[in-house]
């Protein structure tokens, strides 16, 4: 039999799914013991030219792709809805979802979670958070005896990358952020990251899986990187100190207690050294002490990674007869 994926979005993230699951075909197969393909696209503008076999049914509606008879969705398009109403309906008619959208995820995911265990499917997020690296899962399976009393992360390589473009080449921040969006690491309208709105939605799907729960948005102090002036970042570098814009999560005062802002860290920090666009996180346990992840928090290539790891995680549990992500 064939593992029938239904994939929603082909912009950078479901090319990149698309790439992974032809080139990894043997890989995933030797896995999986079944063959994966791919046997419906929605899009939202059909008209676009795009070179996607014709074997495979590009559609606009939804419904029509889910009669596809697809085992599983892999969601990769943007914003909260339609993607939420997508997902939902695609687990009550009994399909595992993953998504690597984390505006949907940071609302919907508790009742995606929910619905899912009902319907006995599971919903995969790991690219919601870091892209492909596995911070997720590495939370999942810290929880076990572990206890997370913080998280620290740079979530957002696009203010990440200004940061350190204002710092080693004193340039402004709007020449810094003209070359990011000049790279294509930030988006034609760069709010979302350079707001911290990016960073402060990943914070919020790592508290939901921390927790059990998210601090009301209101209270969380939320500060982006576009009044950071170049003054700042020099004064910081006299005292051997880089401004980092850095999301936290923390159980306090039998409350979980969350911010993003700029802070400017020593040189004994862990997210010190993390320039550029990378994403570093820096889990703070009981037992195992600060782990420290970095890598990729963007990129077709990182992004559809780790779907396609939640997917053959979903795939094994369930052969397993093991459901659920946390
Ligand atoms: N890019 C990254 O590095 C990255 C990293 C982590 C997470 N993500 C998340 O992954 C998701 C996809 O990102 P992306 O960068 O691939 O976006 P993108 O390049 O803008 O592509 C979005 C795709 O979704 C389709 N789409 C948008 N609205 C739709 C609708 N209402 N109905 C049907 N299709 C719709 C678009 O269709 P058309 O092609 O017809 O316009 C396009 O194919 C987002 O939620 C994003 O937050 C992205």
């Amino acid at each position: 039999m064939t593992i029938r994926i239904g994939l929603l979005g082909y912009g950078t993230v479901g090319k990149g799914v698309i790439e992974i699951i032809h080139s990894h075909q043997e890989r995933i197969q030797a896995l999986l013991g079944e063959p994966v393909e791919v046997t419906g696209v929605l899009v939202q503008h059909l008209k676009k030219k795009r070179e996607i076999p014709s074997s495979i049914l590009v559609t606009s509606d939804f419904d029509r792709l889910l009669l596809q008879d697809i085992d599983i969705v892999l969601e990769a398009i943007v914003g909260e809805e339609p993607s939420f109403t997508y997902c939902k309906k695609a687990i009550e008619q009994g399909k595992h979802v993953v998504t690597a959208n984390k505006e949907m995820y940071a609302i919907h995911g508790k009742e995606l979670k929910e619905l899912a265990s009902k319907h006995s499917v599971s919903v995969g997020y790991e690219s919601t958070t870091v892209a492909g690296t596995p911070v997720i899962r590495t939370l999942q399976q810290l929880l076990q005896v572990n206890q997370v009393e913080k998280v620290e992360g740079i979530l957002n390589g696009t203010s990440n990358f200004i940061l350190t473009k204002m710092r080693q080449d004193g340039t402004s921040f709007e020449q810094s952020l003209k070359e990011a969006q000049q790279k294509g690491y930030a988006e034609a309208d760069p709010t979302n990251d350079i707001k911290g709105y990016d960073a402060f939605y990943k914070l919020m799907n790592i508290s939901e899986l921390l927790y059990g729960k998210q601090p009301n948005w209101d209270d969380v102090y939320v500060e982006g990187i576009d009044r950071v002036d170049p003054t700042q970042i020099l004064e910081a570098s006299f005292m051997d100190k880089k401004i980092k814009h850095v999301a936290t999560i923390e159980w306090k005062d039998g409350d979980v207690r969350a911010s993003i802002q700029p802070i400017s860290l020593t040189e004994h920090h862990p997210l010190y050294s993390i320039d550029g666009v990378q994403n570093g996180v820096v889990i703070h346990t009981d037992l195992a002490g600060p782990l420290t992840l970095s890598g990729p928090g963007a990129g077709a290539s990182s992004t559809a990674s780790g779907m396609i790891e939640d997917f053959i995680t979903i795939f094994q549990q369930s052969y397993n007869n093991v459901h659920q992500f946390q």
